[in-house]
C-alpha cells in the first residue's frame, strides 16, 4: 500500500552543490546542440577580438616610426590595417550578438519551458495532501522565479566557462607573447578586483537569499488575502490584513534594500581596481619603451589586452555569484520535482458490474499522530442509496475522500465491484463517480461549456435534456443569453441554488454509474431546496449513492443509514431501525425536528 503522508513527502536529504550540478549538466542535454553552436562561435570570437589589439599594435608602430624615425608610411598597408581592425572589432561583436540571440532565444526558452511543463506535469502526479500542505504562493513563486533564475544557467555556463575562460587564455598568451614584465603586472593586479567583489557578492547573495524567502511570503499572502476576500471584508479584518501586509512589505523593502546596496558595491570597486592596474601597466610601459624593450605599439597592445582582461574575469565572478543563486533556485525546483508521487495502477482492470461497495477494516490519519478513521466497516450493494450524517468533522467527507482516492488509505481495503481501489488507475476510478459539492466548482465559461464539462463532446440537445432532469432548465431560459450566458470568474451572476442545479445537470449528464453528494443542498432556499432534492432523488434512483446530509429529512428513505462520529461508524441502519434504537442518532434526528416546530 502506498503511503503518501505529509510527514513522509518532505523531501529530507540535503542537495549538495556538486550533485545538483551535475543534474543541471543532465537537464541541459537537450539543448546541447546550442551549446555547441555558441561555443564555437565563442571561439571565433575570441580569435578575433585579441586580433585586434595585434593590428593596433602594428598601426602603433608605423605611425610612431613615421613620427619619429621618419620612415615612410606604406599607404596600402594602413589601409589594409584599419580594414582588418574595423572587421576583426565588428567580427567580434557581431558573433558575441548571434551568441547572445541563441542562448536567449532558442536555448534558455526551451529549457525553461521544459522545466515549466515538468513542474506542472509534475504538481498532475502529486498527491492532495501536498496541495493541503502547501501555500499556493509557495508553488507559483517556485513556478515563476525558480525556474527562471534555472534557466540564467545557461548563461552562467556559457558566459562564465566558455567566453570567461576562452577569453582569459587566449589573452595571457597574448600577453606574455609581448613581454613578461608587463604580463605579469596585468595579470596580478587586474584579478584583484576580482577578489574584492567576490567577498561583496557573497554578502550580497546571503540578502537576496533572504529576499526570495520574504518574497514567497508575499506571494503567499497576497494569495490569500485574495481568495478570502469575502471573509476578510465580513469579519473586518481589513486592519488585521493590513497590518500583516505592512510587517512583510517592510521586511521585503530591507531585504531589496540591502541586497542592492551590496550588489551596487561591487561595480564601482571593480572601476577602481582596474584603473590601477591600467595606470601601473603605462607607466611601466613607458619605462620599458623609453629603454627600448618594448616598443610603442606593444605598450598600445598591453592596454588594450589589460582592457578586455578585465571583463571575462569580470563575468566569471558574476556568474560564480549567479552560481550559487542558480543552486539554491534549483534545489528548491528539484526538491519539488522529487517529491513522492502518488503510487501508480498496478492492474488495468476497471470496475464493470453495477457498483458494490465494499470497505474492510479501514483505518485513516490525516496526520500521523491523529488517527481518524478507525476500523472502519462497510457493505454497499449495487444500487442502494447510503447515507452519511453525524456531528461536522466527523469524517463523513473524509470517507468519501477516501473512495475517490483522494488520499490513501493506512490499512485495509476498498473495493468496487470487487476491484481493490488501492491497484486501480486514479482516472479510471474517479470516472465511476459522479459528485456534487457543497462547494460547487464552476469555472469562467458558459452556462452550454458548464453543463458539458460532464461529457466530452456534448451536444447541446444532451445538455438541454441533462439541464430538464435537474430542473434547471426554467432558469437558465430566463437568462439573458440562455445557455450561452458566460459565468463569470467568481460566478457571482447566478445564485448558489442556481450553480447547484448546473452542478447536478452536469451530473446527469455524464451519467455515472455511482453517486456522491456532500452536504449539496447545504446553502441553498427551501423552495431551491425542493427543487433540488427532487432533481437529486430522479439522479439517484438505480445508481449506488452516497449522500451526506445536514438535513435529515432528506435521507429517511436511505437504504442504509451511518451515524459516524469521530471518525467511528457509531450506529448503522434504515431510518426505522435507528429511530427504534433511540440513541445517537434519534437524539440528532429529535434535535433538528425540534428546531423545525
Ligand atoms: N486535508 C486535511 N488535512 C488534515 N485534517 C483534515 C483534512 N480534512 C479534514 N481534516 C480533519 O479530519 C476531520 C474530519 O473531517 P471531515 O471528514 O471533513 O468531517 P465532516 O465531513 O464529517 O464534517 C476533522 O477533524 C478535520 O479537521
Ligand atoms: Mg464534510
Amino acid at each position: 500500500m502506498s503511503k503518501t503522508k505529509p510527514s513522509q513527502n518532505k523531501v529530507k536529504k540535503e542537495y549538495s552543490a556538486w550533485r545538483t550540478i551535475k543534474r543541471l549538466v543532465r537537464d541541459l542535454k537537450p539543448i546541447a546542440w546550442a551549446i555547441a553552436i555558441a561555443a564555437a562561435i565563442c571561439c571565433v570570437s575570441v580569435w578575433l577580438g585579441v586580433l585586434a589589439p595585434e593590428i593596433v599594435n602594428q598601426l602603433t608602430n608605423m605611425i610612431y616610426d613615421y613620427g619619429a624615425n621618419g620612415v615612410a608610411i606604406d599607404i596600402e598597408l594602413l589601409s589594409d590595417l584599419s580594414v582588418n581592425l574595423a572587421l576583426a572589432y565588428a567580427g567580434s561583436s557581431m558573433l558575441q550578438i548571434a551568441m547572445t540571440v541563441l542562448m536567449t532565444n532558442i536555448a534558455s526558452r526551451f529549457y525553461t519551458k521544459g522545466l515549466r511543463t515538468r513542474i506542472s506535469d509534475k504538481l498532475q502526479r502529486l498527491p492532495v495532501s501536498f496541495v493541503d500542505n502547501t501555500p499556493n504562493g509557495e508553488i507559483l513563486s517556485r513556478m515563476m522565479n525558480d525556474v527562471g533564475n534555472m534557466s540564467n544557467t545557461v548563461y552562467v555556463i556559457i558566459e562564465t566557462l566558455l567566453n570567461g575562460f576562452v577569453r582569459i587564455i587566449a589573452i595571457t598568451y597574448c600577453l606574455y607573447a609581448i613581454n613578461w614584465i608587463l604580463a605579469t603586472a596585468v595579470v596580478v593586479l587586474v584579478p584583484l578586483s576580482i577578489v574584492l567583489s567576490a567577498f561583496i557578492s557573497s554578502k550580497s547573495e546571503k540578502s537576496w537569499h533572504d529576499f526570495r524567502k520574504v518574497n514567497g511570503n508575499l506571494y503567499a499572502f497576497i494569495e490569500e488575502d485574495y481568495t478570502g476576500f469575502d471573509t476578510v471584508k465580513a469579519f473586518n479584518l481589513e486592519d488585521r490584513q493590513r497590518k500583516i501586509c505592512d510587517e512583510i512589505s517592510e521586511n521585503y523593502r530591507q531585504k531589496v534594500r540591502r541586497g542592492y546596496y551590496l550588489s551596487g558595491l561591487i561595480q564601482p570597486i571593480i572601476a577602481l581596481t582596474n584603473n590601477i592596474a591600467y595606470v601601473a601597466v603605462c607607466i611601466a610601459g613607458g619605462l620599458l619603451a623609453i629603454n627600448n624593450i618594448v616598443k610603442v605599439g606593444d605598450v598600445m597592445e598591453v592596454i588594450l589586452l589589460a582592457k578586455m582582461f578585465a571583463g571575462p574575469l569580470e563575468s566569471i565572478a558574476n556568474g560564480m555569484g549567479s552560481v550559487q543563486h542558480t543552486l539554491a533556485c534549483a534545489n528548491r525546483v528539484y526538491a519539488l520535482l522529487d517529491r513522492e508521487e502518488m503510487s501508480p495502477a498496478t492492474s488495468d482492470e476497471v470496475p464493470d458490474g453495477k457498483g458494490e461497495v465494499e470497505f474492510k477494516h479501514v483505518y485513516f490519519a490525516y496526520t500521523q499522530d491523529k488517527p481518524l478513521i478507525k476500523d472502519l466497516n462497510l457493505k454497499v450493494k449495487a444500487g442502494q442509496k447510503v447515507a452519511l450524517v453525524g456531528p461536522t468533522g466527523g469524517g463523513k467527507t473524509t470517507v468519501v475522500n477516501l473512495l475517490m482516492r483522494f488520499y490513501d488509505i493506512d490499512k485495509g481495503t476498498i473495493t468496487i465491484d470487487a476491484i481493490d481501489t488501492s491497484t486501480m488507475d486514479r482516472a479510471k476510478l474517479r470516472e465511476q463517480f459522479g459528485m456534487v459539492l457543497q462547494d460547487t466548482w464552476l469555472f469562467n465559461g458558459t452556462v452550454y461549456d458548464n453543463i458539458a464539462y460532464g461529457k466530452e463532446n456534448a451536444t447541446l440537445e444532451e445538455v438541454k435534456a441533462a439541464a430538464r432532469q435537474a430542473h434547471a432548465d426554467t432558469f437558465i431560459e430566463t437568462l439573458p443569453q440562455g445557455y450561452d450566458t458566460v459565468i463569470n470568474e467568481e460566478s457571482t451572476n447566478i445564485s448558489s441554488g442556481q450553480k447547484q442545479l448546473l452542478t447536478i445537470a452536469r451530473s446527469y449528464l455524464a451519467n455515472r454509474k455511482m453517486l456522491i453528494l456532500d452536504e449539496a443542498t447545504s446553502n441553498v432556499d427551501t423552495r431551491t431546496e425542493i427543487l433540488i432534492q427532487r432533481a437529486m432523488d430522479e439522479l439517484l434512483k438505480g445508481r449506488t449513492s452516497f449522500v451526506i446530509a445536514h438535513r435529515l429529512s432528506t435521507i429517511v428513505n436511505s437504504d442504509v443509514i451511518l451515524v459516524i462520529n469521530d471518525g467511528e461508524v457509531v450506529e448503522q441502519g434504515t431510518h426505522k431501525e435507528l429511530m427504534a434504537k433511540k440513541g445517537f442518532y434519534t437524539k440528532i434526528y429529535n434535535s433538528q425536528y425540534e428546531l423545525l416546530k
